[in-house]
């Protein structure tokens, strides 16, 4: 298709994909907040998530369909990220010399957070979708499973680094998109850039503070 392979439908495909992971995000991040309300609401809020869609969808069958729509955009925005990165190199005609003055410091802080995120994500699943490297592991009970996680030094670790480098992310990402989809303009420009900020400081703030409740023995 030809604008896969133009630069600018790579771009596109970038933003749109992001925005739709920055959409979960942020419903993630709100449903995350109901650790602070205690077991049986997390609990509760997680079973509740398995019956969207009943009686004519099966019980967990919506979590099912929004699976594949959260693949498909991890995995359209790491190529397109490879693919432009791929190109931006060979394009330089000094590849070395001028290497480090070339990419520019966010430039490479996306990349660099993206493939932290990326690998994130992975350990993210191993620990409390499939339970495989969580110490509790505790099937439909997500808050015990939470509290174990981060209650070791490198689990509540591991979060608060991959939320760092995901407000980062968002922060440049979001404005990004908005350059990419041509919704910026001067009279906009502000508050776009405010927009990004406020967005980045939401989401790396709500998803923070459930290991650092655990960790600071809050949420327990
Ligand atoms: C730091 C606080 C976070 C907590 C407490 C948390 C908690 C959870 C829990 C308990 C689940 C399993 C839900 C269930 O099966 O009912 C889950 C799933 C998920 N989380 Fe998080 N999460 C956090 C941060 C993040 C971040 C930063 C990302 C992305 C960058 C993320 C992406 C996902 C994804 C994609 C799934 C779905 C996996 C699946 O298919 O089941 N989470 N999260």
């Amino acid at each position: 298709m030809a604008l896969w392979r133009s630069s600018v439908g790579k771009k596109a495909v970038m933003a749109v994909s992001g925005l739709v992971m920055l959409a979960y995000l942020v419903a993630h991040m709100l449903g995350n907040l109901k650790v602070f309300l205690g077991p049986d609401d997390l609990n509760g809020y997680a079973h509740w998530l398995r019956t969207i869609g009943q009686p004519v969808l099966h019980y967990g069958w919506f979590l099912w369909l929004a699976r594949p729509v959260l693949v498909a955009a991890v995995v359209a925005h790491g190529v397109a990220a490879y693919q432009l990165s791929r190109r931006d190199l060979k394009a330089r005609p000094q590849q070395y010399v001028h290497r480090r003055r070339q990419s520019t410091y966010a430039t490479r802080t996306m990349r660099w957070g993206g493939v932290i995120l990326g690998l994130f994500i992975v350990w993210h699943i191993l620990d409390l979708t499939t339970l495989t490297v969580n110490p509790a592991a505790e099937e439909g009970h997500p808050y015990q499973n939470i509290v174990a996680s981060f209650s070791t030094w490198y689990g509540g670790g591991i979060y608060c680094l991959a939320v760092l480098a995901l407000g980062l992310h968002i922060r440049h990402g979001f404005w990004s998109a908005a350059q990419t989809l041509g919704v910026n303009n001067p009279r906009r420009d502000r508050a776009l850039k405010f927009a990004a900020n406020a967005l980045a400081l939401l989401l790396t703030v709500g998803f923070v503070s459930v290991p650092v409740a655990v960790m600071a023995g809050l949420v327990r």
